[in-house]
């Protein structure tokens, strides 16, 4: 009547991949593009980048083809900007409620200046002079 417990005494120390979660996590976000401010676009000047109809009163438009946001603040006013956050250069969202929000840290933009309301972001969207033709708004 013994109980033979049967040991089996080679032990397996089965390490298994033990410190594998180490990966470095790239805190650094994906934010698009390099820190190009471009000032003005060369060959810019007389073109027309909107149509004031897509301009809303307190919205506006981002014009892709010329990383330009172009807003109306108040009713007849309209600004343009570059549309490349200042902080790391992502491109600003359409505004809304006269501001425009950088998608990539939430920096905000007062659609009238183009001045930083919100950081991280400091400074301003580079500004470009426009004016009305007709229906259209002409950088000038
Ligand atoms: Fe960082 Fe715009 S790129 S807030």
């Amino acid at each position: 009547m013994s109980v033979n417990g049967g040991s089996g005494i080679g032990r397996r120390q089965a390490l298994g991949a033990a410190g594998m979660a180490a990966c470095g996590v790239a805190a650094l976000a994906a934010c698009g593009g390099g820190e190009s401010t471009d000032r003005q676009a060369p060959g810019i000047k007389g073109k027309v980048i909107a149509k004031t109809a897509d301009v809303p009163v307190g919205g506006g438009t981002v014009v892709k083809q010329y990383r330009i946001v172009v807003t109306q603040p108040s009713e007849g006013v309209f600004k343009a900007f570059g549309a490349a956050c200042p902080h790391r250069g992502c491109a600003v969202s359409t505004p809304k409620d006269n501001v425009m929000t950088c998608p990539c840290h939430g920096s905000e933009f007062d659609a009238e200046t183009g001045a930083a309301v919100k950081g991280p972001a400091t400074g301003k969207l580079v500004a470009y002079q426009v004016k009305v033709e007709g229906d259209g708004i002409v950088v000038v």
